[in-house]
């Protein structure tokens, strides 16, 4: 089936813009952070040492993660809500880094790819997960800006996190998924790098969605569109 992916650091707007993107083209959301995010709650449930590759793997193993539209499930349980708290951001970055963890997601997320046209978000759709892809994005957004996007997130949901202790957890996220030896957090070969500060984002819909229904009719996307991903961090 068709895959866009669309990469990016924490705060960049993947989730909103993947979310509108998928509901424009009627096509599926993959969203691949819920996934880690899933196994992060069932480690933390079961106090699984979260340094350890092997008792990660062994974990993931005997969980099942499921991505029916709008939702997330870690064993049939509806953990929509639960995977999105601090916590589990926090401890998503040691599931993150398990070679185990990612090689069984990997599998599942291409599994999802071969029946359903999807909208593939995350940090590596581009790169190793679906490197065949159709068309690929890497949206990024300055640290300032994305602390602020996650800040405000938190806030809504009652979690009051002080502005600049997100912005030190963001940078050592980027910082790790960028260094990590497997699926680094980097631009794909041939996607296009959106910055989205200051953007609106209706503006960066109209714009992603006319690009991919340009190639879903068979014609190239502007060439000019076709930048190789160079610095993104600011
Ligand atoms: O994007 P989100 O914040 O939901 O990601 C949750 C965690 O999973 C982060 O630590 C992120 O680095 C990691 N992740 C990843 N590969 C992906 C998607 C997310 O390592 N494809």
């Amino acid at each position: 089936m068709r895959v866009v992916t669309i990469d990016g650091p924490a705060g960049a707007g993947k989730s909103t813009v993947a979310r509108r993107l998928a509901e424009r083209l009627s096509w599926r959301l993959l969203d691949t952070g819920a996934m880690y995010r899933a196994v992060t709650l069932a480690a933390l449930r079961a106090g699984v040492d979260l340094e350890s590759d092997q008792a990660l793997g062994v974990l993931a193993e005997n969980v099942a993660v499921e991505l029916p539209p709008g939702k997330v499930l870690l064993n049939g349980e509806d953990v929509s809500a639960l995977v999105r708290g601090v916590d589990v951001t926090r401890a998503s970055r040691f599931v993150a880094d398990s070679p185990h963890v990612r090689r069984r997601l990997v599998d599942w997320q291409r599994a999802f790819g071969r029946e359903n046209d999807v909208i593939a978000e995350g940090r590596d759709q581009g790169t190793v997960v679906f490197p065949d892809a159709f068309r690929k994005f890497f949206l990024t957004a300055s640290l300032e800006e994305r602390a602020r996007r996650r800040h405000a997130e938190f806030a809504q949901r009652g979690e009051a996190v002080a502005l600049d202790v997100v912005l030190r957890d963001l940078e050592e996220r980027d910082a790790r998924d960028a260094a990590r030896a497997i699926a680094p957090m980097k631009p794909a070969r041939g996607a296009r790098v959106i910055d989205t500060t200051g953007r609106a984002l209706e503006e960066i819909l109209d714009d992603m969605e006319a690009d991919v229904r340009r190639g879903l009719v068979g014609q190239p996307a502007q060439e000019e569109d076709r930048r190789e991903g160079p610095e993104w961090r600011r």
